[in-house]
């Protein structure tokens, strides 16, 4: 080889070896950027669900599962798969969500169903229509909502099935002995909870200041002036309550909130084993 051509071989090497050189480290920068988005997103969904806690959590449920007669479960599969079609949404699911949750809606599409709190049925959040929220936090709700598409349960196929003859209104029925642990159980399932113990939307079942628990509280109900159900004892105030719920309306509270038709979605046993439940709070 002439020194020539050593030079060229040396040259094409110099040049070869920083192109790798620049493809290796490219390849690098791409995995960094990876890693830094990810981290974002985590911060986003980190952000979003204290968002979620402090403002959403009242009337779509601690875990996005919604409240029955209220307001509609957001960890639920049909939102990640049908109810774009349903809803005539041409976007992404991230974007109907950032777009409703900013402007709020006046009236529910599902009143049947989901009345919420009147009108509107759901606030407007956003700045941009007199809501307390800025676009960005707006997002980052969007973005831990979105985070529940891989493991969101299908809510309408769960416990569809009733297990026994409905209840139904009669309240002198005799009930069969209660168990407390089912009845916990259903009274989550059944959105009693997210009436009744963390929201204010229900009186609460646990004892307050000056009010007793509704254990103790049902039995003093009949015994009120403005009683004008017909429960003869504190378990059939409490069978009343759950499925004729304007029987009495407690005072204080909004008629048309509490579902009426548990008379019809509960069999006997479920509801012996809320109310043996709620004899718990005393
Ligand atoms: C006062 C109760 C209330 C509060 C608080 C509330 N929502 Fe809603 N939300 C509703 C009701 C009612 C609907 C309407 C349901 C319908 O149209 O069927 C709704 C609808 C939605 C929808 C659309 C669901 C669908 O399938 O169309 C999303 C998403 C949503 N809310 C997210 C949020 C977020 C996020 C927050 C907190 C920033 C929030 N909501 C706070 C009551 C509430
Ligand atoms: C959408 C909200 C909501 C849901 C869900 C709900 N309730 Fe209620 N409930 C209310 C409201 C509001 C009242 C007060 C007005 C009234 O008396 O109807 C009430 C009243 C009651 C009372 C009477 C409380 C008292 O202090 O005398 C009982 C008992 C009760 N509900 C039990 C239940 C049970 C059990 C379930 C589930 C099977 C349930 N509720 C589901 C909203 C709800």
């Amino acid at each position: 080889m002439s020194r020539v051509q050593i030079e060229i071989f040396l040259g094409t090497l110099l040049v070869l070896a920083t192109g790798a050189l620049i493809i290796v480290y490219g390849l690098g920068e791409e995995e960094r950027m990876a890693r830094l988005e990810r981290q974002q997103q985590g911060q986003a969904i980190e952000v979003g669900a204290e968002l979620y806690d402090n403002n959403c959590k009242g009337c779509h449920g601690p875990q996005g599962e919604g409240v029955p007669g209220l307001c509609p479960p957001l960890n639920d599969k049909y939102l990640f798969t049908d109810r774009m079609k349903d809803v005539g949404w041409s976007g992404s699911v991230e974007d109907y969500i950032v777009a409703t949750v900013s402007s709020g809606r006046l009236t529910s599409t599902r009143p049947e169903l989901y009345a919420g709190q009147g009108s509107p049925a759901m606030p407007a959040w956003s700045e941009d229509y007199a809501g307390p929220l800025r676009q960005d936090q707006i997002r980052n709700i969007a973005a831990f909502i979105m985070n529940w598409e891989p493991t969101a349960p299908d809510r309408r196929t769960e416990g569809g099935q009733l297990a026994g003859p409905p209840v139904g209104t009669d309240i002198t029925i005799e009930l069969p002995e209660g168990d407390t642990v089912n009845g916990e159980a259903l009274a989550n399932a059944k959105g009693c909870v997210g009436c009744h113990v963390s929201t204010p939307t229900g009186p609460a079942w646990s004892a307050s200041e000056g009010t007793p628990g509704i254990a103790d509280r049902s039995a003093l109900r009949i015994e009120q002036a403005d009683y004008n159900g017909t429960a003869e004892t504190a378990e059939q105030y409490l069978l009343e309550s759950i499925v004729l719920p304007k029987a009495y309306v407690v005072e204080g509270y909004l008629d048309n909130l509490m579902p009426a038709n548990f008379g019809s979605t509960l069999t006997a046993q479920d509801a012996a084993d809320i109310i043996a439940y709620m004899l718990t709070f005393k």
